[in-house]
């Protein structure tokens, strides 16, 4: 079968490594991928924004099926054009435009949770017409507060201000623009303090498989410090999230979460990723996504041991049966290796050297592009570094060796990747 992998990054360059390993996989094809994926099948120059061209490709290739990768083609509705009467013998990985909506739209989850309780921070939904109600609401939380626009903002959407003023400011300043149409309306939440990590179904809106857990270390600074990027890091497995959380996890969040799917009619064939947060040994939701993550995906797909391919399709079409994963005992653990100045302005196409001296580790692509018939720098995030060992501390020992021996210029990565466990 040909298979149709949509995205760029680490991400989909983890799924690419996995997804070629298959029995059932002839052909793998990339859109547009990146130097590393091309070691895994063969990159096509079509942006993921181009559902069209994405759709005739498929049938000029015979692809069978298709992996969405990153959330915007998702939002802007390509599942739903694989629906079309055309491409119906074509299985899609990924939710409706409606249904992805839980990551698109921060005030549609949060109402999407309180309708099937699922716990999460006690929130109210603002925009211009009830902006008086929103600051009553804002005075009565405790710092610090959380304001969030409602849709997708490159990451950047999310203010946590110490200060009432500050916060009753940004309110304002998000309500009139500060973040284009993505902050028309602003979600403001209860602060929830406690230890973050994400946990990630594949599902086909009625069965779900669960995959590892994991940790993403987002800021840029050593001990969490300085400001947000993509993510600089990850683990997996999580020990803090133990067989009683997994519990809990499952009834209180999953299940539920699964039956609201349900319940809302919603066609969501792929991934559902719960942000969570153990705020004293109760899990709450934070945010959903409605992909996998990036860098978890680099850690998550290392330790499975099944073909993954067959789960796709079965959730593609519809028939998932309810499965334990196969998974290695080995914990893994992933380094970013940046860009100087990321994620803050920074140059690209620095020559990349010393990949051919890696041992020990796999080396997923994530912002590298070739010039002049050499690999070089392309993005912020670079390189993700993953090693599997017999401890996370073990895994990052390993992952950072290799890290130092790698080279461009003005490289920078995390040291203490894990420092918290
Ligand atoms: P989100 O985009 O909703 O995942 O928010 C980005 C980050 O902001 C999260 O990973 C958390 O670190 C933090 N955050 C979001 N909502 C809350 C909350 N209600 N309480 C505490 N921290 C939060
Ligand atoms: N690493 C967080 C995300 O993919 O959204």
């Amino acid at each position: 079968m040909n298979i149709l992998l949509i995205g760029s990054g680490g991400r989909e360059h983890a799924l690419a490594w996995k997804i070629s390993q298959s029995n059932l996989c002839t052909q793998l094809y990339i859109a547009p991928g990146n130097p590393g994926t091309a070691q895994c099948g063969i990159n096509i120059d079509i942006s993921p924004q181009d559902i069209q061209a994405l759709q005739n490709f498929c049938l000029e290739t015979d692809v069978k099926l298709v992996v969405v990768g990153p959330e915007a083609p998702l939002v802007d509705g390509i599942t739903d054009a694989f629906r079309n009467e055309n491409f119906k013998h074509i299985g899609i990985l990924g939710p409706s435009a409606y249904a992805a909506q839980l990551e698109g739209s921060k005030a549609f989850a949060k109402k999407f949770m309180q309708k099937y309780q699922i716990p999460t921070a006690a929130y109210f939904e603002v925009t211009a017409i009830n902006v008086d109600k929103g600051i009553e609401f804002l005075q009565k939380q405790k710092a610090p507060y959380v304001l969030k626009a409602d849709g997708l903002a490159a990451g950047k959407g999310v203010l946590i201000i110490e200060d009432i003023q500050e916060a009753t400011q940004e309110l304002k300043n998000m309500l009139s623009g500060k973040f284009g149409k993505a902050s028309e309306t602003v979600v403001i939440e209860e602060f929830l303090s406690g230890m973050e990590f994400s946990v990630f179904a594949l599902t086909d809106g009625k069965e779900y498989v669960l995959l590892p857990e994991a940790k993403d270390y987002k800021r840029i600074g050593e001990g969490d410090t300085g400001l947000n990027t993509g993510g600089m890091g990850a683990v997996s497995p999580v020990p803090f999230v133990d067989e009683t959380m997994w519990h809990k996890v499952k009834e209180r969040i999953v299940k539920p979460t699964i039956a609201g799917l349900q319940g809302e009619k919603m066609d969501y064939s792929g991934f559902v990723f719960f942000g969570l947060i153990s705020v004293n040994g109760e899990p709450y939701v934070i945010e959903y996504n409605c992909r996998m993550g990036d860098p978890e995906t680099e850690v998550v797909i290392p330790r499975i041991e099944d073909d993954i391919v067959p789960l796709f399709l079965d959730a593609a079409q519809k028939t998932l049966q309810y499965q334990e994963l196969k998974t290695t005992r080995f914990s893994a653990t992933t380094v970013m290796m940046v860009s100087g100045g990321y994620p803050g302005d920074f140059e690209k196409h620095k020559a990349i050297s010393g990949l051919d001296q890696v041992t020990s580790s796999m080396i997923f692509h994530a912002g590298t592009g070739i010039k002049d018939s050499a690999l070089v720098t392309s993005g912020g995030r670079v390189l993700a570094i993953t090693t599997l060992g017999a401890d996370f501390r073990a895994a990052v020992k390993t992952s950072l060796a290799n890290a130092s021996i790698i080279n461009f210029e003005g490289k920078y990565y995390r040291t203490d990747i894990g420092f918290d466990l």
